[in-house]
This record gives structure tokens, C-alpha cells and sequence, in this order.
């Protein structure tokens, strides 16, 4: 078994998808073992996505993923990182494969519904970052 981080962003929460999104993780067989609702506040936002400082799209990011509730989550499975990846779909929604988790609710590039880890390193700084404990 391994262990990623997923969150489901303010666009999916504000249109009451989280039922929708845990459901479809378990289906595809990931078990939550850990999982909170917040708000992030922007200097939390921007720290979560440090790795893309200085990237034109980061204050953008930063003010959606703080525009509303997020519920982080950590998912265990076997491959779990990689199935995780397959499961969410392209980061563009307008590239995410049929099937695919972004290719059903996803918006647009920035408001794409959920967040994975994209390494099992970072998966591990990643469930340190909203579950200290
Ligand atoms: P996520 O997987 O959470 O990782 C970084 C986020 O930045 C990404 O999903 C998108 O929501 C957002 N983003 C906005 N613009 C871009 C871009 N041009 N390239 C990559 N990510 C972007």
C-alpha cells in the first residue's frame, strides 16, 4: 500500500461535488484514511504550491485555492500516486482523457476541481503539510 494526497479545489466544493469526487475515488478502489475542510489562507495557498514560484499563473492560483473551502485528503492503494494521476486526468481539462475525473467536472485549467501529488516525495511532503500528525 502507498499513500498520496488529493484536494478538492474551491470550484468543485462551491458546486457541491465533494460527495461526487470521494465516491468516484472509491469506486476506483482508494481508501481516504485521513481528511479535513478548510480555508486556506493565501500565504498558506502559496506555500502548498511553493514549487511554482515564480510562475506567471501562481497569484492567480493562490487567490482561487484561498477563494473557498478545499477538503484535503490522504488516499492509500496500492501504485497509489500514478492511479491517482490516471484517475484525475490532464491538469487542462480540455486535454483530460474520457472517463477521467478533471474531463467530467473540471472548468477550465485553473479551476480543475482537484489536486494530486505528482511524486511519492512529494506525496509524503504533501500529507505533512495538512496533517502535521
Ligand atoms: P494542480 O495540479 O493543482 O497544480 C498547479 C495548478 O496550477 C494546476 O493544478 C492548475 O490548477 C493551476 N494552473 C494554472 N495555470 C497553469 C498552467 N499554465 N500550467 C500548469 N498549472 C496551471
Amino acid at each position: 500500500m502507498s499513500r498520496t494526497l488529493l484536494i478538492i479545489k474551491p470550484d468543485a466544493t462551491q458546486r457541491s461535488l465533494i460527495g461526487h469526487v470521494v465516491s468516484r475515488l472509491e469506486k476506483a478502489g482508494f481508501k481516504p484514511v485521513e481528511m479535513r475542510m478548510l480555508r486556506l489562507a493565501k500565504e498558506q495557498a502559496r506555500q502548498f504550491y511553493a514549487v511554482h514560484e515564480g510562475k506567471p499563473f501562481l497569484d492567480d492560483l493562490v487567490e482561487f485555492m484561498s477563494s473557498g473551502l478545499v477538503v484535503p485528503m490522504v488516499l492509500e492503494k496500492e501504485n497509489a500516486v500514478d492511479d491517482l494521476r490516471t484517475l484525475i486526468g490532464a491538469t487542462n481539462p480540455a486535454n483530460a482523457a474520457c472517463g477521467t475525473i478533471r474531463q467530467e467536472i473540471a472548468v477550465d485549467l485553473q479551476r480543475n476541481s482537484v489536486h494530486a501529488s505528482d511524486s511519492d516525495e512529494n506525496a509524503a511532503k504533501e500529507i505533512a503539510f495538512f496533517f502535521e500528525d
